[in-house]
């Protein structure tokens, strides 16, 4: 029994098809749904979580139907989402000893110590959770997330807003959770997180999967060298025999190439027959960043049907 298992999980909005036929299964593991703004990682999420009705296919979680065993998958979760779930008018302690109370959690009054140890919140404990700064108060809902011992959680966005040793932290305690056991699923933007700190990514676009495998699996999957360059105003890059236009990102343009130290002055002289202005040029090897905007490009496409007429979203990377 995998601890998610999703069946042509589909969403609609009205006639907007915001997840679309997805089939997949997660275990053991931290899993890292990835994808630009609006492409369906909340929608899979509250969905997973039984608190949106799919429109089509069905889902597992813990081995209880998401539709008709509703109750006994919210038992064995924790859900956080996106937006902040702590009420700041509580102490942390008064905020976790709520959500304790609400599951029914045996013994309470040490669980909730337990986990505001563990999410290093002991000093505080007693404090307004209004005088925390950003990064307690994702540890803080963390914790009430633990409290009852889920066998899965579902984190969208845990570290958007944060500074970087804030980030770093809530990592090390989502590790540390993967370690006893846990199945974690993640939404994130942060690429370099998902490259670091998860076993396997999921990249989505307009509701579908559009790459899945570990980081390292998904970027020897390009086999190949990144060349960026940065360019003043527009270009319209040159079709080259061996090279492959990713994307645009700002100023910078992104090619792979089978051998980009030979390909590296060829491109330069061809972009320069173009009238462009060259700032910088640099070869690497691919990170999750380049896996991304091969599977995405750099904007949604079009994706609903509205009034006889496509919906263009054209929505940047954040
Ligand atoms: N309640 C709703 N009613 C109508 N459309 C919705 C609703 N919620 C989401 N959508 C649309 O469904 C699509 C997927 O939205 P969703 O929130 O799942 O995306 P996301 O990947 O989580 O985006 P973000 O990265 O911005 O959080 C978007 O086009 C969004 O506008
Ligand atoms: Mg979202």
């Amino acid at each position: 029994m995998h601890a998610i298992e999703m069946s042509n999980l589909t969403k609609f909005y009205d006639t907007l098809c915001a997840v679309d036929d997805l089939t997949l299964s997660i275990n053991n593991e931290i899993f890292a749904l990835l994808g630009p703004n609006g492409s369906g990682k909340t929608t899979t999420v509250l969905m997973l979580t039984t608190l949106l009705h799919p429109t089509g296919g069905n889902a597992m979680v813990c081995g209880n139907d998401i539709i008709s065993q509703a109750e006994e998958v919210r038992k064995c979760i924790s859900y956080v989402p996106q937006d902040m779930a702590v009420d700041i008018k509580l102490t942390g302690r008064e905020n976790v000893r709520f959500f304790a109370d609400l599951y029914g959690v045996p013994d309470a009054k040490d669980r909730v110590d337990e986990v505001l140890e563990v999410m290093e919140l002991t000093d505080r404990a007693d404090d307004l959770i209004k005088t925390y700064s950003g990064g307690m108060r994702r540890r803080l809902e963390l914790a009430q997330a633990l409290v009852h011992e889920p066998n899965v959680l579902f984190l969208d966005e845990p570290t958007i807003g944060l500074d970087v040793a804030a980030r770093k932290k809530i990592w090390e305690h989502i590790r540390d959770l993967r370690k006893k056991g846990m199945t974690i699923f993640v939404t994130t933007h942060y690429m370099d997180e998902a490259d670091q700190f998860c076993d396997r990514v999921g990249i989505i676009s307009r509701g579908r999967i559009a790459a899945l495998g570990s980081p390292s699996e998904l970027k020897a999957r390009l086999m190949k060298d990144v060349i960026t360059v940065r360019v003043d105003g527009e270009c319209a890059p040159p079709p080259l025999d061996g090279v492959a236009y990713v994307g645009r990102t700002g100023d910078e343009l992104s090619f792979t190439a089978e051998n980009g130290s030979e390909t590296l002055p060829v491109l330069a002289g061809s972009l320069a027959r173009t009238g462009a202005t060259i700032r910088a040029m640099s070869l690497r090897e691919p990170t999750l960043d380049d896996v991304f905007l091969q599977a995405v490009g750099q904007q949604e496409e079009p994706h609903g049907f509205e009034d006889g007429k496509f919906r263009i979203m054209l929505r940047r990377r954040k």
